[in-house]
């Protein structure tokens, strides 16, 4: 069985453009795919969050996934920062990552135009140790959206790299995982576009009835068709979108006629999508409640996925260290 690997921001919630988009996909890897999927807690590091907040984000995160369906008994589910092999392995590829071409990296040259006051190192080498997660279990897949595609390719420059200068075919060039049928966009309530937690416009797995209620309500709209069989503006369309998600299709035809003869009322509209929205992630939101609950579970699950990282890890290192050229004395 081949690997896939995906890290998970640490910080945040899971919003619906999460779920369609990559969430339901790795879901439905896990029995086809030796699946790593990992809370990247060290990588958030490089923004200071405080540390009464550090780990409440993580375990946020952790629960909402696992209420989404991620399975600890398919996949290693593990959190970045239990597996030591990563910072040693980060370590030994530093010495193989030149400053020039990391300067030159689409995000940090971002992160440094937004935030000059905090132009750290581990800002700097983020894509190195964002190849020691993948390249540290030799995996072949690496599922990314367009953001993190330049990080995949630097992971094969470094796998490439290491496997030259050491003469031994160590590391497989990790790949993206394109899904098929692709990732699906999910558009936001404010007309934009696309959901996205930076622009305030998405609906959360962990809301309550009246909070996405109220979002959805809110959402932008025109001031309605005023021919018969008009073309549907972007604001419109992106409520449709989100309607053929988690509605039925006899809801989804009744609108659209209603759109097409021109007696279609918003309010009707965004009530029976925020009802079919809350029917879907309500109880994912319950899941959410109980198991950010269980200590108990949490820490077994936590526990096994870090013997099965570590595992793949140290075998790993141990191919790694010898090509190195440590020897035990
Ligand atoms: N950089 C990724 C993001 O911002 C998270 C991440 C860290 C990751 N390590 C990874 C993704 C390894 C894939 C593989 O979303």
């Amino acid at each position: 069985m081949e690997t896939v690997l995906s890290g998970i921001r640490s910080t945040g919630h899971l919003h619906l453009g999460n779920y369609f988009g990559a969430l339901r996909n790795f879901v439905r890897i896990q029995d086809e795919y030796n699946c790593f999927f990992f809370i990247a807690d060290l990588h958030s590091l490089t923004t200071h969050p405080h540390p009464d907040d550090f780990h409440a984000s993580v375990k946020i995160i952790l629960s909402e996934y696992l209420a989404a369906g991620l399975d600890p008994e398919k996949s290693a589910i593990y959190i970045q920062s239990d597996v030591p092999e990563i910072c040693e392995l980060y370590v030994l590829l530093n010495m193989l990552a030149y400053t020039g071409e990391l300067e030159r990296t689409v995000t940090f040259k971002e992160k440094v135009r937004q935030n000059p006051d905090n132009v750290n190192a581990g800002l700097l080498t983020y894509p190195v140790l964002m190849a020691s997660d993948i390249l540290v279990h030799r995996a072949q897949w690496v599922p990314v959206g367009k953001d993190q595609e330049q990080h995949l390719e630097m992971a094969r420059v470094y796998a490439r790299r290491f496997n030259g200068m050491y003469g031994e075919e160590v590391f497989p060039e990790p790949q993206n995982l394109v899904f098929k049928g692709g990732a699906m966009k999910v558009p936001g309530l404010d007309g934009s576009g696309k959901m996205g937690k930076s622009n305030g416009n998405g609906i959360y797995l962990y809301d309550d009835e009246k909070t996405i209620t109220k979002k959805v309500m809110k959402a932008v709209t025109d001031s309605g068709p005023t021919e018969p069989d008009s073309p549907m503006p972007e604001v419109i369309a992106n409520l449709f979108t989100l309607l053929k998600l988690v509605s039925t299709q006899d809801t989804v035809d009744y609108f659209t006629e209603k759109w097409n003869d021109c007696s279609i009322r918003y309010g009707d509209l965004k009530k029976q999508l925020a009802a079919d929205i809350c029917k879907m992630t309500l109880p994912i939101k319950e899941k959410i409640d109980a198991i950010y609950n269980d200590d108990a579970y949490l820490s077994k699950v936590v526990a096994s996925g870090r013997e099965r990282a570590r595992a793949s890890a140290s075998a790993t290192m141990k191919l790694v260290r010898k090509a190195v050229g440590f020897k035990a004395f």
